[in-house]
């Protein structure tokens, strides 16, 4: 339902003075989407994937599937047993979804696609199978494609199962510059399954845990606790639960992760109020995940900028000796970098000038408070941002003291 209002302020039976008639256009469109854990989405009994975003408006089984190279190569068997059990029709377009071919033309091969296709948007959701770059390409193609058209996520990294995978922004970088251009596009669905992160490397595991972490930081001091616990286990076994223990702590962090994250993009899913805590990690992360390429993958940036800002919070007292040391003993136990070559003075600066801008005219810069708290500040320097790198590096460099 869309409601909305329509006035009019009108002077035009008026013969003295030019006629004036003016028309304020209000409405309101309500959104909705469901974001639910579906284990083994492949699996032939289990129908979540086959019935996805369907409207109920006489569905076909038509469906233009979008899937990431490597994922394929893993999963392709699998997911074309599960189609055609479930009689579907589908179109495959695979992408080479990284973060290089994240742009308009791979958004564009994806609308090409659709096109020749001829997809029924009505009844025909696009299924996106991939990490954060190829959810962010289909979604930006989606909400360009006959300027909406529903769309399936089916995450596949760590970094899509707990943000990518569960907002509503789109994108693709451009000139240079992380997701400059991109939507604000709803999926229908999103289908979370862990099981995918069997196959997810090591590293990549690390960069998810990164926005967990981040989630953690800010309004979550239970969920640290849980990453302290169990942050080194999580990454031995994929968060797949080799034991009845450890199989809940994976699905603690998780659960605990996107219900933080959708507590807080619920609310503000526009995001017209800019001070964002999910912003948190993101005000240096862009220029020096940018800067960085192809070394640093986006959790890594975002930990890099963490671990920045969590010095200067302790700077400033907000963050305690003891608090410093716990939070950097995690991002040693979860393998996350705290620093970077290209994280020069001149570029953080750059950096925050940028996000200022982006942000109206406001640093609104999250800074953690504690543990599992955050405030947010406006009068960060541009000497505070050189000592508090100049603290991470020399932080990096001491050896852990175990987590107290
Ligand atoms: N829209 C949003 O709200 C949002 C939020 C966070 C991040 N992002 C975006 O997400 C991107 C990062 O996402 P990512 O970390 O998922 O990276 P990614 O999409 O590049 O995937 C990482 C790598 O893992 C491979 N892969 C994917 N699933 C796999 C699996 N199950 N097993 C083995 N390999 C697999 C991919 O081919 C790729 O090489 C960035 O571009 C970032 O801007 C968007």
């Amino acid at each position: 339902m869309i409601p909305g209002n329509l006035t009019v302020a009108r002077n035009d039976d008026d013969l003295t003075s030019p006629p004036t008639t003016s028309w304020l256009v209000e409405a309101t469109r309500t959104v909705s989407y469901s974001v639910s854990v579906s284990r083994d989405v492949f699996a032939l009994d289990n129908p979540s994937l086959a019935t996805a975003g369907t409207v109920g408006a006489g569905e076909t089984r038509r469906r233009f599937v979008v899937i990431d190279k490597v994922v394929h190569e893993i999963y392709g068997d699998q997911l074309d047993r599960y189609l055609r059990h479930h009689d579907m029709t589908t179109r495959l377009c695979i992408l080479d979804a990284t973060e290089q071919q994240k742009t308009l033309d791979s958004a564009t091969e994806i609308l090409h696609g659709l096109d020749e296709f001829g997809i029924d948007r009505r009844r025909e959701p696009v299924i996106a199978i991939g990490g954060g770059v190829l959810l962010d390409l289909v979604g930006l193609a989606s909400s360009l494609y006959r300027r909406h058209t529903p769309f399936v996520r089916v995450p596949t990294t760590l970094i899509g199962l707990v943000d990518a995978g569960v907002g509503v922004k789109t994108g693709v970088n451009f000139n240079g510059q992380k997701n400059r251009l991109g939507t604000y596009e709803a999926p229908t669905t999103a289908l979370l399954d862990r099981n995918f992160l069997r196959s997810l490397d090591r590293r990549h595991l690390s960069n998810g845990l990164a926005e967990i972490l981040k989630i953690a930081l800010i309004k979550d001091p239970e969920l640290f606790v849980r990453l302290e616990e169990s942050g080194g286990v999580l990454l031995d076994e994929h968060m797949q639960g080799a034991t009845p223990a450890t199989e809940l702590a994976a699905r603690e962090v998780l659960r605990r992760a996107v219900h933080g994250m959708l507590e807080e993009l619920q609310p503000n899913l526009w995001e017209t109020r800019l001070e964002r805590l999910v912003d948190y990690g993101h005000s240096f992360s862009p220029a020096i995940e940018m800067a960085g390429l192809p070394d640093l993958l986006h959790g890594e940036a975002v930990c890099i900028d963490m671990a920045m800002t969590t010095h200067i919070a302790h700077r400033r007292g907000l963050v305690s000796d003891t608090e410093l040391g716990r939070v950097m003993n995690v991002m040693r136990l979860l393998e996350l970098p705290v620093h970077h070559v290209s994280c020069t003075p001149e570029l953080l600066v750059r950096a925050l000038v940028d996000t200022t801008r982006h942000r109206d005219g406001l640093q609104r810069l999250p800074l953690p408070v504690g543990i599992g708290d955050a405030t947010f500040v406006n009068d960060v320097s541009a000497d505070e941002l050189a000592i508090a790198a100049e603290s991470v590096v020399r932080a990096a460099r001491t050896v852990p003291t175990g987590a107290q």
